[in-house]
């Protein structure tokens, strides 16, 4: 079990045991918890918390919290690893 501080409505980036995370919490307390590779050739995503999705750097892909992809070039949706309350 991963023991991370997010207060609602944030999201962090995590390096852990079991790789990088992508985790956003909602203002309904929900935690929302992906691979924070993303599923194009795996850069490591990047909040955007004024529109609430995580973007790629690298060659511009967006997904949504959910991991849902808004924008290709990927056409796979972001793993959820699981689903805590932190
Ligand atoms: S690695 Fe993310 S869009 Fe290419």
């Amino acid at each position: 079990m991963i023991h991370i501080k997010i207060t609602p409505d944030q999201a962090k980036i995590i390096d852990s045991e079991i790789g990088i995370l992508a985790i956003y919490k909602d203002k309904d307390l929900n935690t929302y918890i992906l691979d924070g590779k993303c599923t194009h050739k795996g850069c490591v995503l990047h909040w955007n918390n004024a529109e609430r999705i995580w973007e790629c750097p690298c060659h511009g892909s967006i997904f949504d919290y959910k991991g849902n992809v808004i924008r290709t070039p990927t056409i796979n949706k972001l793993e959820n690893t699981g689903n805590d309350n932190f």
